[in-house]
């Protein structure tokens, strides 16, 4: 059966989008079947795949989220090939800067993503599909999280990324009134400097609340990261052995555990 995860916390910058990238390719490395989609105008996912250009040429065109939930055309239609076996993608385009004035036309507005994804959902061809969402709580996010089974919430170890987290929590507290099967499948501490004694003041407080559920996994900083974005790859395809990309893997089987 498909699972279908979304990436979302309002503090921007935590790692949604690094996350998102990492894991969905440790899940192809697995043998897992993946569909990536970019929910971001920000592009970040789509650049983590794609070179530069073709990212800008694959948001004006007709084959980008934007133009198929503005035009009302099942995802299906809008996915594109990775150069990774085992992984599909749906570009995001810039015009998703305008989509909560889209939504705020449509009828029944809260469950437009989830129907445009319920045939590729239904057809069982993936294993997992992974949705990268932005930094914001609005009525997208809110289609976002309806479409999904579980949240993942990328967490930053920094004093402001606790207090981020609390607002996404009772955000997803709101969506559930719409959508009662959403669940927190975990949260994510990234971008953990150990160099630095801060990152374990958010390990403890985390661990603290077991409602957290707080994946045993965190990911370090690794310059690979930055080399593999700047090269529009996953870092596991940047550099199999990168410590990031050993510590996407133990994350993702993690994850995948979870989902189970
Ligand atoms: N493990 C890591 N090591 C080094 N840099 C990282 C790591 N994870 C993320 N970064 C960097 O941190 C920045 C923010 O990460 P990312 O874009 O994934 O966050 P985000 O939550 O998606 O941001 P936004 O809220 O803007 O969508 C990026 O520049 C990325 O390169
Ligand atoms: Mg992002």
């Amino acid at each position: 059966m498909t699972k279908v995860l979304c990436f979302a916390n309002n503090k921007g910058g935590s790692g949604k989008s690094t996350t998102a990238a990492n894991v969905g390719y440790s899940m192809a490395e697995a043998g897992k079947k993946v569909l990536l989609i970019d929910c971001d105008m920000q592009l970040n996912l789509t650049l983590a795949y794609f070179p530069e250009e073709q990212v800008i040429e694959m948001a004006k065109g007709d084959k980008n989220l934007f133009y198929a939930v503005k035009n009302g055309v099942e995802l299906s239609k809008v996915i594109t090939p990775t150069p990774y076996k085992n992984i599909d993608f749906i570009p995001a385009s810039t015009l998703l800067s305008g989509i909560e004035f889209e939504l705020f036309t449509k009828w029944q507005r809260e469950f437009i993503l989830q129907n445009l994804l319920a045939s590729t959902v239904a057809s069982g061809k993936y294993d997992y599909i992974l949705l990268d969402a932005p930094p914001t709580l609005g009525g997208w996010t809110m289609n976002i999280l309806v479409a999904s089974d579980a949240l993942i919430v990328p967490v930053e170890a920094s004093p402001w990324g606790l207090f981020g987290l609390a607002n996404m929590l009772e955000f997803v507290g709101q969506v559930k009134t719409v959508s009662p099967g959403l669940t927190l499948l975990g949260v994510a501490v990234t971008k953990v400097d150990t160099r630095k004694n801060y990152f374990k003041q958010t390990l403890e407080a985390l661990n603290a609340q077991p409602e957290c559920k707080a994946f045993t996994t965190y990911i370090r900083l690794d310059a690979n990261v930055e080399w593999s974005e700047d090269a529009s790859k996953p870092v596991g395809a940047y550099k199999k052995n990168a410590r990031s990309a050993e510590e996407y893997r133990n994350l993702t089987k993690e994850i995948m555990k979870r989902c189970r």
